[in-house]
């Protein structure tokens, strides 16, 4: 099989596989090309490429010889006039934002893989990209922050006086919150945690921050893992804390979210108003509306010194760790997609692969892209 490295397009860095993982790719007996300057804003040559056993190619060149098309996003609508029926596309999808676009990859008789829909069970564990980027964005959320905070993190005792250390908030402790808690705690923050899954309680305390309870969340075993909406009982009384601590925060890193739904808002407006002066609010929850009540995605803004930053591209900004764990993803899912010869085997009997396939031989087929579009 011949697989296909694209050139992402607009203000995306990452590139799908670095020449390191496209040499590891070979091994397993696929032959790779590679679009032309694919990697230059993760900083990779053609050259490296090459030297990884890599074509570089035009990129009709790479759409018509690669049965397996690997990008990080969606490939432009337009492009997919360039594909042939049978190709298979593997990218993050975003199925409710790319409705239209799935259903004409469908209607051409594509098969699209959505790394996004990757069921959250441990044997998927190496080839959860959306894990992956959550840890950059995390990572980077808190050194953001303290590069923006007029403070220090840590505690220091000087002959100048002694500093106490900064207070952080984080809300939401799953992939991103949790790597908050671990790089703020490593740069000396005292750090305070809410989350609606008990869960978490354990994790958040072992990294060494403090897990703020609130009495009566609301979880299901069926949610795979996530969390879910909360009774307006429990909303209120989650509400009502949370606002106290921001007042005490110096920042705020928020990552809350409940798949398929607008993000819980969780610091409102006046809450905001009333922070220190000079605080820092980054929503890593931005995309799909925010937990802060002022946030604008994509934008920062200043209020009363206060800086609230909404932001979802934090692993563009971090292109090669970011593309370099994004390609070993890949290569973790291609293990169980290919056979001993190299070719792709879909067997749609593994949850995996029956879960990640949005849509195949013209039909749709992922449960959950089903129930996320509406499509019995
Ligand atoms: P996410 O991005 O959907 O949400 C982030 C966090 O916000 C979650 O911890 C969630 O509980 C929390 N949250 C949602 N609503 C909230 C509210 N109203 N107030 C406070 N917190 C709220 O979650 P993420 O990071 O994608 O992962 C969630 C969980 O999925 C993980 O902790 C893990 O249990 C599971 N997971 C499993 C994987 C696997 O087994 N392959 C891979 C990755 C995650």
């Amino acid at each position: 099989m011949i697989t296909g490295i694209l050139k992402e397009y607009g203000t995306e860095n990452r590139v799908a596989m670095l020449p390191g993982e496209a040499a590891t790719l070979k091994k397993l007996g696929i032959e790779i090309i590679v679009e032309s300057h694919a990697g230059e804003n993760a900083f990779a040559t053609d050259e490296e490429y090459k030297s990884a056993g890599a074509v570089p190619s035009s990129r009709k060149d790479v759409f018509s010889k690669a049965s397996l098309l690997l990008s990080v996003n969606p490939v432009p609508e337009d492009d997919l006039n360039l594909c042939r029926e049978g190709q298979v596309l593997c990218s993050v999808l975003n199925p409710v934002d790319n409705k239209k676009w799935l259903e004409k990859a469908r209607s051409l008789g594509l098969t699209v893989l959505a790394l996004d829909l990757i069921p959250r069970i441990t044997r998927a564990q190496s080839m959860d990209v959306l894990s992956s980027m959550d840890t950059v964005s995390g990572y980077k959320a808190v050194l953001h922050a303290a590069s923006l905070l007029p403070r220090f993190f840590p505690m220091f005792m000087s002959a100048a006086g002694t500093i106490k250390p900064s207070r952080v908030l984080v809300l939401g402790a799953g992939v991103a919150g949790l790597q908050a808690v671990a790089i703020a705690r490593k740069l000396g923050a005292v750090i305070e945690v809410f989350d609606v899954r008990s869960a978490v309680k354990e994790e958040v305390k072992s990294l060494g921050g403090k897990f703020i309870e609130v009495e009566g969340a609301k979880e299901d075993a069926a949610a795979g893992g996530y969390a879910v909406e909360q009774t307006e009982e429990f909303k209120k009384k989650q509400m009502e804390l949370i606002q106290q601590r921001a007042l005490a925060a110096d920042v705020v890193i928020a990552t809350a979210q409940i798949p398929g739904k607008k993000a819980p808002v969780l610091l409102l407006k006046e809450t905001v108003n009333a922070m220190k002066s000079g605080s820092v609010i980054i929503d890593l929850a931005a995309s799909t509306g925010g937990n802060c009540e002022l946030t604008e995605n994509g934008k920062t803004v200043v209020i009363n010194g206060i800086t609230i930053i909404g932001k979802s591209d934090y692993p563009s900004e971090m292109s090669t760790d970011a593309s370099k764990m994004f390609g070993n993803n890949i290569i973790n899912l291609l293990k169980i997609l290919v056979d001993r010869d190299g070719n792709l085997a879909l067997n749609m009997q593994d949850e995996i692969i029956n879960g990640t396939t949005a849509v195949h031989a013209g039909e749709y087929v992922s449960l959950r892209v089903r129930q996320m579009l509406n499509i019995k």
